[in-house]
Formats: C-alpha cells, structure tokens, sequence
C-alpha cells in the first residue's frame, strides 16, 4: 500500500513497484487527479483520506509506504493544523493499524528539513540533533517518533529522511528548488533564488528516492528495523547559490538570478554514508534534472500552472469549495 499516491513522489514509485511485480494498493485523495497513475492490473486505486482509512484496507497487505502530506512549508504554515493531522496523527494512526492488522513493514517518507539550521561546519548524520523551524519539518519529526517505538521482530519500521526532491514527475511541482529555478530561467530568463542563496541544501533525484524506498522493502530486516536514513548523496549537497549557476549553465541563456521571500534560516549539509552502505547509490545530478525538464519544457509536454504549485493547488480547492457550497442546487450548478 503506498498512501500519497498520486503525489510528485507517489507517481513515479508506483510505476516503478509494479515493474517490480508488486500489486499496489494506491490511496490517496487525489487532489492532482487521479488519472496520473495509469491503469495496470496489479494497481488497485482507493480514493479514500488517510485520516478515516478503516482497518480493512490493510487486509493482504505486506507493507505500507506512507507517503501521504501537506507537503511543503508554505502550505503548511497555511493549513497548519491540518498539516498535523496528515502529516503526523495519519501516519501514526496507519502504522499502529498497519501493525494490528498483521502488515510487517511500514516506511515513512520523512524529511532532511527536520535538520534545520547548522552552522557550516557541520555535517548531519543520523544521529545529530535536530532543529525542525517549521511546521511541517515538526509535524515529520513527530511522525518519526510516533512510529519509530512501533518496530518489533514482526514489525519492521523504516524512517527515511529525504532530501529535497527533484526531477519530472506525472504530479508536477515547480514549487521545489531546482524544478522552480530550470522553469523560471527559461520561461523568463529571471532564476529564483531564494536568498542570498548561501544556504547548504541536500536534493534527491525523485527516480532516486523512490529507489531508496524500493531498498527499503527488500531489505534485511536485521539492518533497517527501527532506524533512519537519510536519502540523497554527497555530491548533491549544495549551496542555493551553486545549485543556480548549474541550472542557469543547463538553460544556458542569460539569466539573471533573482532573490525572493525572508531570508532563508534553514541550512542543512547532510551525510549519507548509512544508506550508501545498505548498496543505495543516487544515479541523477541537478544538471541531470533540469535537462530533463527542460527538454519537457521545450518539447511542450509539460507546462506550469497552479496544480504543480502545491500552495496555490490547495488555496484554489478550498476557495472553489466555498463557491460550489454557496451555488449549488438540487445536487447540480447549471444541470440540475
Ligand atoms: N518532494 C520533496 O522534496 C520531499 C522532500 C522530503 C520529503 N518529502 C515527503 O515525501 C512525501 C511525498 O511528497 P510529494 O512531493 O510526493 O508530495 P505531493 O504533495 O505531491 O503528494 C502528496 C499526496 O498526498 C495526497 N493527500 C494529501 N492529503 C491527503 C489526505 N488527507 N488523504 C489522502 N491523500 C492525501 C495528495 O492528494 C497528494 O497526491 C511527503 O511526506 C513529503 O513530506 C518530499
């Protein structure tokens, strides 16, 4: 069972689970549509929120990839206590009756923002204190320690700490870094950078980390129960402000860098020595990402507008919700 589904991340695991040969339950609300997971015999698509999943669903269940969440900063300082909700009580709620009803391995999809500000000396590894600035860096670190305590002999738990994630996915989103810089530099030749850019960040393939979670399901009990690691690679750490120049050298036009929002206090390097030696290995660079999108920017097949904007997505549904709620009548708007 994977939850979020049909998220950035979601839809590009699943393809990659059932080419494993895994049959996939895919549960989500589908917010971004549920026509970005294409129909396979072995995917089983459930429309349902996390919030409310009833214990049979987990019936015949191996294991639970529990990608579901409000999935960014800004929308989660927005719907913030929703982000708690989701985030944090769903995913604590799924495991405990993932481990009820006889599932034996639950994953949670969490993340390296959890680490916060360091000072530039400092490398974090698993073990290292962390600083969660956010509500939605909070709400994942307190999803890890709802479901850390649950592991046991028959209930392998796997906490994975991802990087910011990059890369074309089916569920766009132009609201993460290098996705949003390869966009604004070719579609006006202005590059966001949010400033000054001297900021240390980690980012992930999104091809990568969903390979990180197919480890994961495979993986000896004896050397992931109970733990957490971080996902990503050394050479994918970057200041803001190199990560700009790469994906300005791939657009390759004249572009300007551009500085927005408060100045940035999350600052991050990370250590990715534990996973690489359970045999992870990232295959993409952020050159590698902002080609592909590029390439699909100029080909025309991939486009920005609100749905791959996280923030603006939500603000548009609860909006558009309170018209309907307002003008519909006799179960219809203008068929009635
Ligand atoms: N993308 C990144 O850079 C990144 C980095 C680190 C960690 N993560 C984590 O990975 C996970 C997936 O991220 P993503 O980028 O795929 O996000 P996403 O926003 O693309 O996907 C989240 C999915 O959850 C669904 N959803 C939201 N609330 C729901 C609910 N109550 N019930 C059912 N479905 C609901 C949405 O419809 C959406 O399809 C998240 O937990 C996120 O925190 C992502």
């Amino acid at each position: 069972m994977v939850t979020g589904a049909g998220g950035y991340i979601g839809t590009t695991l699943i393809p990659k689970l059932l080419e494993k040969g895994f049959n996939v339950t895919a549960v989500d609300r589908y917010f971004f549509g549920e026509e970005l997971l294409p129909p396979h015999p072995n995917l089983a698509i459930v429309r349902d929120d996390t919030r409310r999943l009833p214990q049979n669903i987990f019936e015949g269940v191996d294991a639970v990839i529990d990608l579901v969440a409000i999935s960014n900063d800004p929308s989660g300082e927005l719907f913030g206590d929703v982000t708690y909700e989701i985030n944090r009580d769903s995913r604590i709620r799924t495991a405990h009756l993932a481990k009820a009803n006889g599932v034996q391995r639950y994953i949670l999809p969490s993340s390296c923002s959890i680490y916060g500000f360091l000072e530039d000396s400092v490398i974090a590894d698993e073990n290292s204190p962390t600083n969660p600035l956010t509500t939605y860096a909070k709400a994942n670190l307190q999803a890890e320690q709802g479901v850390l305590p649950l592991a046991s002999e028959e209930f392998v738990v796997v906490v994975l700490r991802q990087s910011t994630v990059y890369g074309y996915s089916p569920r766009m989103r132009f609201d993460l870094a290098i996705n949003g810089m390869t966009h604004g530099a070719w579609f006006t030749r202005k590059l966001p950078l949010m400033r000054d850019g001297n900021q240390w960040r980690p980012m992930v393939h999104v091809s990568d980390t969903a390979d990180a979670q197919l480890l994961m399901l495979t993986a000896d009990p004896n050397l992931i129960n109970g733990e957490i690691f971080n996902v990503g690679s050394k050479e994918n750490n970057y200041r803001l402000k190199d990560l700009a120049e790469k994906v300005a050298s791939v657009v390759g036009k004249d572009v300007v860098q551009e500085w927005y929002g408060d100045p940035d206090h999350r600052s991050y390097r990370v250590n990715f020595d534990k996973i690489e030696k359970l045999g992870f290995n990232a295959k993409f660079t952020a050159e590698n990402g902002a080609q592909e999108i590029l390439q699909r920017l100029e080909d025309g097949t991939l486009q920005m507008h609100d749905k791959t904007i996280t923030l603006n997505w939500y603000k548009n549904l609860v909006e558009w919700q309170k018209i309907i709620q307002k003008t519909e009548m006799y179960d219809g708007m203008l068929n009635i």
